[in-house]
């Protein structure tokens, strides 16, 4: 049965409903409005139905809703995952959810929380709803020690609003069979086996485990949030090996003779492991046109082998398409991140988690965080001035914006002695989210 609440019977907006949202506060959307987690059965008539409406076909078929009251009464929760719910007048209004993973900035792995299934009832939106339910999961959420978090926006200047800074989108290549035959006469040195992936889901979980210690933005569910593809079971995956570590990955499906090999994200933890995945490819290139599959956004395909052709079908466009951001929830929680040599202070401002004037030092080769100015008052005695919003602090930290560019976004102004330091601080990088939710 369908559970939405009929929009014409939800309250009309208020005055009440629009000053928290207005004020930024963590405060019920209206006096009427109270939130609270929602889990088990109860996840079917309230974030289940808000889901379905927003993301879903709906109304959903009896027998789908049925068989999600089975899964949910089966008492298997995977206990990473939070979803916040606002109810007005019993009915629930609006949902936000939380999945609670792990998350490498420069070199270290940190608790992140991955925002996912936003949605408001349509008689009940604009009213704070979001605003409300997102600050109280940042809170909760930074309480029990989440130092980020990251999401994919249906649009990113609503989440902009929230002090979430872009991501670089990943690639997304159709390489052509045409040259790939090249790769066959590269003497490298391993092995690729091919299997279903629910026959080797513990390797598969082992590399991403590894590429998630290795690199910068990468982020993994934990194993209940990630099996999904082995009980599904729909897709091949090459193993690549060198010396008896897997070095490499790639799942894919194949669409037909002549037609395309599907793949997912082409993961290595290098040349060697890439150019064994090529060589797998290369095996079919009579048999399939071309071959697609998903990069890291600061891979450079070009350079692989000569007269090597494909398309960059890369896509950036709301709601389907967006690509990731992300934000920091402690600023002291960033502790022990690689850095350059250097050191800064800087003044977060507009903010209710990182707001405040940090001395951000990266002399030792990882960062040291002190709150308040190294140099007396808010960087007195250098003539050093930094002021950054959310944004700005998260680009930085992610690698994404040179502090230059940050005036330019409105994320913030620095004087150019500060930026210098910054820049060495925290030199470019291009986060790779990996986990889609
Ligand atoms: C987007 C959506 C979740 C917003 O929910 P909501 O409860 O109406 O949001 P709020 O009232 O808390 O608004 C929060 C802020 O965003 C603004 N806002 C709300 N909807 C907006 C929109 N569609 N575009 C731009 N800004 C918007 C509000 O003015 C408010 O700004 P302020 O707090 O700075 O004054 C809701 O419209 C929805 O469910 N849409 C369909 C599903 C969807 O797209 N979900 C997001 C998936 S990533």
């Amino acid at each position: 049965m369908n559970t939405i609440p009929d929009p014409a019977t939800t309250q009309a907006p208020t005055q009440a409903a629009a000053s928290p949202a207005a004020a930024g506060q963590d405060g019920p959307a209206d006096a009427a409005t109270t939130i609270r987690a929602v889990s088990g059965e109860e996840l079917l008539t309230t974030a289940y139905s808000l889901w379905a409406y927003a993301f879903q076909s709906s109304p959903v078929p009896d027998e789908t809703v049925e068989r999600r009251r089975t899964e949910l009464s089966s008492g298997e929760e995977d206990d990473s995952r939070v979803n916040l719910v606002a109810f007005g007048g019993g009915e629930a209004e609006a949902v936000v959810g939380g999945i609670s993973m792990r998350h490498n900035v420069r070199g270290s792995v940190f608790p992140m929380v991955g925002i996912s299934g936003v949605a408001t009832h349509p008689g009940a939106r604009r009213r704070g709803h979001v605003r409300t339910l997102l600050t109280r999961m940042h809170g909760q959420m930074r309480d029990s020690g989440h130092v980020l978090s990251t999401l994919y926006p249906f649009r990113q200047s609503f989440y902009e609003r929230f002090g979430y800074v872009g991501f670089p989108k990943p690639r997304h290549i159709r390489l052509e069979a045409r040259g790939l035959e090249r790769m066959l006469r590269v003497d490298v040195p391993g092995e690729v086996s091919i299997h279903r992936i629910g026959e080797v889901f513990d390797d598969y979980y082992a590399l991403l485990q590894t590429l998630l210690g290795e690199r910068h933005g990468f982020s993994v569910f934990n194993r209940a949030g990630t099996v999904g593809v082995a009980k599904e079971n729909k897709h091949w995956i090459a193993l690549a090996r060198h010396e008896g570590e897997i070095v490499g990955a790639l799942l894919y499906r194949t669409n037909g003779f002549g037609e395309e090999l599907q793949g997912q994200q082409l993961l290595t933890r290098g040349p060697i492991g890439r150019t064994l995945l090529l060589q797998w490819l290369a095996r079919h290139h009579d048999q399939y046109s071309s071959f697609t599959f998903q990069l890291p956004p600061d891979e450079r395909p070009d350079l692989w082998y000569v007269d090597i052709a494909y398309d960059d079908e890369t896509k950036v466009s709301g709601p389907n398409h967006s690509a990731a951001m992300g934000r920091v929830l402690s600023v002291p929680g960033l502790a022990g991140i690689a850095t350059g040599g250097a050191r800064a202070t800087v003044e977060v401002v507009d903010d209710p988690f990182v707001a405040g004037t940090w001395t951000l030092d990266g002399r030792g080769g990882t960062l040291e965080v002190t709150s308040g100015s190294a140099f007396g008052g808010n960087g007195a005695g250098t003539g050093a001035t930094a002021r950054l919003t959310s944004h700005g602090l998260a680009a930085l930290v992610y690698g994404v914006i040179d502090p230059a560019e940050l005036m330019l976004q409105g994320y913030g102004t620095v004087d150019a002695e500060t930026a210098q330091a910054l820049r060495t601080i925290f030199p470019p990088a291009a986060p790779y989210l990996f986990s889609g939710f």
